[in-house]
């Protein structure tokens, strides 16, 4: 039984102060944190500075139905990586997510399918959950080559040793010209993808979170989260207001189709 799951990427944004109010925030909209059984469906996923404090700060109360995650990993264990982080590091900071392959991390940071696939490797060693995120621009969409380089981004990370898709993991599927644009894709268009993803992880697929992402706010999330293979969203722009990442959770606890 899949649980609908939101994760929010305030991606390079935010500060001490701004921590502190969204809890508060998320403290008295908790109502939108209805936890169904014991698994966390939100997720946020702070910059590296406040990873930490944001999960203190979540204590054992709000901890219980807010998970925290990070935005990127390093693939290596441990070693002279200055500037990085690992993924042991990220689990002892008591994060459980992690989100690799960012189209912005893909296309800013030129990281290859394989550093993808190495990333995602680590973290699930690691024991954190990666988000593995997949999406074309808009020049293959408009090639038709959608389902071609969704196809590819998956079978990478698949295809690397040590990787397990049968378990502990997401797939968020993330058009490019969708994020940060205010372009979001249809609901039909989104369904057609998560349903190809779902086929392309085999028997596992039926299990695994499939997130859309691109452009999600709470006066689009409805008719998104309505589609059978859609299970949540990952936010960008809409979770840096807590009171519109709060109606997206309420949005996904009573619209999403789990199955
Ligand atoms: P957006 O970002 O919601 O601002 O489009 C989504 C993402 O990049 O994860």
């Amino acid at each position: 039984m899949r649980k609908p799951l939101i994760v929010a990427n305030w991606k390079m944004h935010g500060t001490q102060t701004f921590v502190r109010r969204f809890i508060a925030a998320l403290e008295e909209g908790k109502d939108a944190l209805r936890q169904p059984e014991a698994e966390a469906r939100v997720v946020i996923c702070p910059p590296f500075p406040y990873l930490l404090s944001l999960v203190e700060q979540l204590g054992t109360g709000l901890g219980a139905k807010v998970l925290v995650g990070a935005q990127d990993v390093n693939a290596q264990k441990d070693g002279a990586f200055t500037g990085e982080v690992s993924a042991s590091m990220l689990s002892d900071c008591n994060a459980h997510y992690v989100i690799v392959g960012h189209s912005e991390r893909r296309h800013l940071c030129a990281e290859s399918d394989l550093l993808v696939a190495q990333k995602f490797a680590a973290a699930q060693i690691a024991g954190l959950t990666p988000i593995l995120c997949v999406g074309e621009t808009l020049r293959q969409r408009e090639q038709g080559l959608t389902l071609e380089v969704i196809a590819k981004q998956l079978q990478s990370v698949a295809e690397l040793p040590g990787v397990d898709m049968t378990r502990q993991l997401v797939v968020a599927y993330e058009p490019v010209w969708a994020i940060g644009s205010g372009k979001t894709a249809t609901p039909q268009q989104a369904q057609e993808v998560h349903h190809f993803i779902r086929e392309q992880l085999g028997e596992a697929g039926s299990r695994i979170q499939l997130l859309y992402g691109g452009s999600v706010k709470s006066t689009n999330a409805k008719s998104l989260f309505a589609e059978i293979d859609i299970d949540g969203a990952l936010v960008g722009g809409a979770s840096l207001e807590a009171q519109e990442f709060l109606n997206i959770c309420r949005l996904a606890g009573a619209t999403c189709s789990v199955g």
